[in-house]
């Protein structure tokens, strides 16, 4: 255990070594799954698109490089593709892979919260699984307590000293890890972003939610809801609490919802921002409610935002007066949706943030990085984005939802009754 990531922040290690005993004469089995974002553009509240289920299953020969560039192999592997949804497919490798040398993938989140412990239970379910098939690997999780860009680069720095075999990230800076990326890159460590991107930098891919859509769905929830509380006026104001300022992943949500309630006629305040301190989120959602008595709506944009602007709205004794639109769905994000005090939540599937971006990082040691890259986004390197998707969740199809997330195999931690 790194003692230096360990004071930074909150660690998790899993770690198991598994002594492969024919290794090099005996192929080992590895079961690789891989959600191939959609065809069909963004999928936002595709929970409620008719289920379409189908099974094929094809032969393909493929001819990789491992390890060095100079070992070719030529293998037959069996992919079994399910599609569980109009734009997610989840395919199944059942593939001959050489042994690979002990791996150690690093994921480094952006606060210590439900939300992130959910992409800590994907990530540790992938190392799980790929220990199950032989690979020899380590994966570290590791959050700071809020947001904290000098303690993110610092954890990014250890494990580039501690040769790391691969590091997910979601830069709360996009531009501060920038040179650190560069770096993880040349030391021969593969980087990609999760959860919030940093496109500018030579990251090999990002997994997660495409944040701007992700925004203008929750602008149209929001004109939903204020349509249906009676509340829809000219001029309205709304008013939007984030956890940052920087990250991407707020600055494009909250793009893509003033993109669609300004046109309709609201006036967005100025986003009071808590660096993803839930107290501070509390306190500025309450200073803001007294400020402006006229408010319409509030928009939560981070997983602690929504429950944020909830209790200061129960607290203003104002149920159902303000319009309320949040991200996520962790408990405290559910439990104010069944008391019918938010509307709606934007809800990430950020487990397979965490998941995929093991596996892709994995697989990338021992395939190469291109093939493995290839395999899991589609037309990469034109496409540098795997786009986890997101579903719009209200009270009327809340158990509709709670299935969805239950079949996918998302770790849940409420009931829709
Ligand atoms: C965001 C994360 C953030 C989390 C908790 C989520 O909505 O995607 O970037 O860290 O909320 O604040």
């Amino acid at each position: 255990m790194n003692r230096k990531t360990e004071e930074l922040g909150f660690n998790r290690k899993i770690s198991r070594r598994k002594a492969l005993s024919t290794a090099a004469k005996v192929a080992i089995s590895a079961v690789v799954a891989g959600v191939v974002a959609g065809v069909g553009g963004y999928y936002a509240g595709s929970y409620a698109a008719p289920p379409l289920i189908k099974t094929v299953t094809e032969t393909v020969t493929e001819t990789r490089t491992i390890g060095a560039a100079t070992v070719t192999t030529t293998e037959t592997k069996t992919v079994t593709s399910t599609v569980t949804s109009p734009t997610t497919v989840i395919r199944t490798v059942t593939a001959a892979v050489a042994p690979t040398k002990p791996l150690k993938i690093g994921v480094i989140g952006k606060s210590v919260h439900p939300y992130w412990s959910v992409v800590d239970k994907g990530s540790a379910k992938a190392g799980e699984e790929l220990k199950m098939a032989g690979m020899d690997i380590t994966v570290a999780f590791w959050v700071p307590y809020k947001e904290d860009v000098p303690a993110q680069l610092k954890t990014m720095e250890s494990y580039i000293a501690e040769g790391y075999s691969g590091i997910a990230v979601a830069p709360s800076d996009p531009d501060a890890i920038i040179p650190v990326i560069r770096k993880a890159l040349d030391a021969g460590i593969p980087v990609i972003t999760i959860d919030t991107d940093a496109p500018a930098s030579d990251r090999l891919a990002y997994l997660g939610t495409d944040n701007y859509m992700a925004g203008v769905a929750a602008g149209k929830a929001m004109l939903e809801a204020l349509e249906k509380m009676g509340l829809a006026r000219p001029g309205g104001k709304i008013a939007v609490g984030t956890g940052s300022l920087t990250a991407r992943n707020s600055i494009e949500r909250m793009q893509g919802f003033r993109d669609v309630v300004e046109p309709a006629g609201y006036k967005v305040l100025e986003p009071v921002c808590d660096y993803e301190d839930a107290a501070k989120a509390l306190e500025l959602a309450a200073a803001t409610l007294a400020a402006h008595p006229d408010l319409v709506g509030a928009f939560g944009v981070y997983a602690y935002n929504g429950p944020a602007w909830a209790r200061a709205v129960e607290e203003a004794g104002k149920v159902g007066k303000i319009a309320i639109v949040e991200f996520d769905a962790t408990k405290e994000n559910i439990e104010p949706i069944k008391a019918g005090i938010i509307y709606a939540t934007v809800a990430q599937r950020q487990y397979f943030m965490g998941y995929y971006g093991v596996k892709l990082l994995a697989l990338m040691n021992q395939w190469g990085w291109e093939s493995a890259l290839k395999f899991y986004i589609p037309r990469y390197p034109a496409n540098k984005i795997f786009d986890t998707g997101v579903d719009v969740v209200k009270k009327e199809n809340l158990k509709a939802y709670y299935e969805e997330v239950v079949a996918r195999g998302e770790p849940v931690d409420w009931t829709p009754d």
